[in-house]
């Protein structure tokens, strides 16, 4: 896809890398969805968008926790939908006030809830290739995220 970004990371700190420069180039009320295996780097890469929002107590706990917040530059709503139920309880619990406002939201197993989900987002796609080699497939839905995808991809080819 012309919009899109194919990025191939080979280790831990490439794909943190990754998602620091998508932190630092974060806006307010950006929605970034991530969606992949089990062990896909999913919280790897969201450990690096913190990092990249200035947050830096960030903690890798366990997937039971539904919703964390952190204040970096921006409010940072990280959401972990692995424990999820069923599409209803997003609505239930309320999770708009969290996805449709002027925070970031980085939310992991974002394709339990789809549905549900702000139709303008950075989607990201995770994949397994090796040991530690994994493909992200950085795809913009909406015009601001295409923009945000145009800028990345200036940024990165300046790294
Ligand atoms: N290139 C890579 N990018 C990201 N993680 C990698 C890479 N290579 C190896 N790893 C390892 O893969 C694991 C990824 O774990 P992480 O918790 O980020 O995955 P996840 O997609 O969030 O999993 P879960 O579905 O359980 O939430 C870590 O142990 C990390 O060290
Ligand atoms: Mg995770």
């Amino acid at each position: 896809m012309r919009d899109s970004l194919e990025f191939i990371s080979y280790s831990t700190e490439e794909t943190q890398r990754l998602g620091i420069q998508l932190g630092k180039l974060a806006k307010a009320g950006d929605v970034m969805l991530l969606v992949g295996e089990l062990g896909t780097g999913k919280t790897c890469l969201a450990q690096g968008i913190a990092w990249g929002l200035g947050i830096d107590d960030y903690t890798l706990s366990p997937s039971f926790v539904l919703i964390r917040e952190y204040q970096g530059r921006l409010l940072l709503y990280h959401i972990d939908f692995y424990r999820l139920d069923s599409i209803e309880e997003v609505v239930d619990l309320g999770l708009d006030d969290y996805l449709y406002g002027d925070r970031v939201c980085v939310v992991e197993w974002a394709e339990r809830a789809l549905p549900v989900l702000p139709e303008e987002h950075l989607l990201v796609k995770l994949e397994h290739l090796g040991e530690n080699e994994r493909k992200l497939c950085l795809e913009p839905k909406g015009e601001h995220y295409e923009e945000l995808i145009s800028e990345l991809k200036r940024r990165w080819s300046s790294l």
